[in-house]
């Protein structure tokens, strides 16, 4: 006799859309990171949780992982997706581009230039709106990242997750998620590299009630001192193309090493949201070492994104 599909009840979320980290409450990013980790371990459980559903993916960067790991998991949750390649509204405003979609499908995943388009599409769109990357935010590789460092640490407590680089999209929603979640976060930058100060002030005030701290410095060996996590990201983001070769001379000596790895705790690993530039922001013998935890943050991206589907999508 044919086993009946077990359908799980899901937690929604409050918020109408992921626009950045802060769309999700501390106590839904936990039950997010607690779903995603039944996801990856039971995922025909959750087969048929997007049956019927219809998802556009917009993207106006490139794209890999975060582009497959919404497909594939939107059509591994029983829904499908179209998929968008090239600037959102340039040919008519964003709120007539939003009126459409939301007509079409379920939910709209968008990879934009500008923070702006996003909030401008969820103002309009009367389904979920997920930013898959802004030059604010990238909350859905966050989501992934903590999914692995828990895995990895079994806990957050305790845990120190030092980010050596630029201050940028990917360093902010980490900074987001580590001061929600009870983890010191430490960045260095070069000096006008620094986060963005009203993000840090945010992830302060989460960081003060939690009892942990936010560290800002220029010195990477001082910020990977006690880390158990060490993270990098490329030094020249999507659209900062024409800065590379300043950026590349001025960030030299952030690139993460294993001398660098051997500041941190003895059981540190290496973490990247990908894709890296080995031989810049990190070498290649970190790239590899066993403490590289690069292919499971890029694994979890589709569990997480599942976990946020669910969570999100109506
Ligand atoms: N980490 C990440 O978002 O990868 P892609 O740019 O390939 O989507
Ligand atoms: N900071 C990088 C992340 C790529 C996934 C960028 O915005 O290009």
């Amino acid at each position: 006799m044919a086993v009946p599909m077990v359908q799980t009840a899901v937690w929604k979320m409050a918020a109408a859309d992921l626009k950045s980290d802060l769309d999700l409450s501390t106590e839904e990013l936990r039950t997010l990171l607690d779903l995603a980790s039944k996801v990856k371990r039971t995922p025909s459980r959750f087969a048929s949780a997007l049956a019927g559903r219809y998802l556009t993916l917009l993207f106006e960067k490139p794209s890999l992982r975060t582009r497959l790991t919404f497909e594939l998991a939107i059509k591994q949750l029983g829904g499908d997706a179209v998929v968008c390649i090239g600037p959102i509204g340039g040919r008519e405003p964003l709120k007539d581009v939003a009126r459409n979609l939301d007509r079409w499908t379920q939910g709209i995943v968008a990879r934009v230039f500008e923070q702006t388009t996003i909030e401008e599409m969820a103002k309009w769109s009367s389904v979920p709106v997920i930013n898959a990357l802004s030059d604010l935010y990238h909350p859905c590789q966050a989501l992934a990242d903590f999914q692995t460092i828990l895995e990895r640490f079994g806990t957050f407590e305790g845990i120190k997750l030092t980010f050596v680089g630029d201050g940028n999209n990917v360093a902010h929603s980490l900074m987001l998620d580590a001061s929600r979640l009870g983890v010191d976060f430490a960045i260095a930058t070069p000096k006008g590299y620094e986060p963005n100060p009203g993000i840090v002030a945010q992830a302060r005030a989460y960081a003060e009630n939690n009892g942990v701290r936010v560290t800002i410095t220029n010195d990477p060996v001082e910020a990977v001192s006690g880390a158990h996590t060490v993270y990098t990201d490329v030094w020249a983001s999507m659209g900062q193309e024409e800065e590379a070769s300043t950026r590349h001379r001025i960030f030299a000596p952030y690139q993460v090493t294993g001398e660098m790895m051997s500041a941190a705790r003895p059981d540190a690993i290496f973490m990247h949201c990908l894709p890296a530039k080995r031989g810049l922001e990190v070498s290649d013998e970190v790239m590899e070492m066993p403490r590289s935890a690069v292919f499971d943050q890029a694994e979890n991206r589709l569990h997480a994104q599942k976990a946020l589907l669910m969570m999100l999508v109506k």
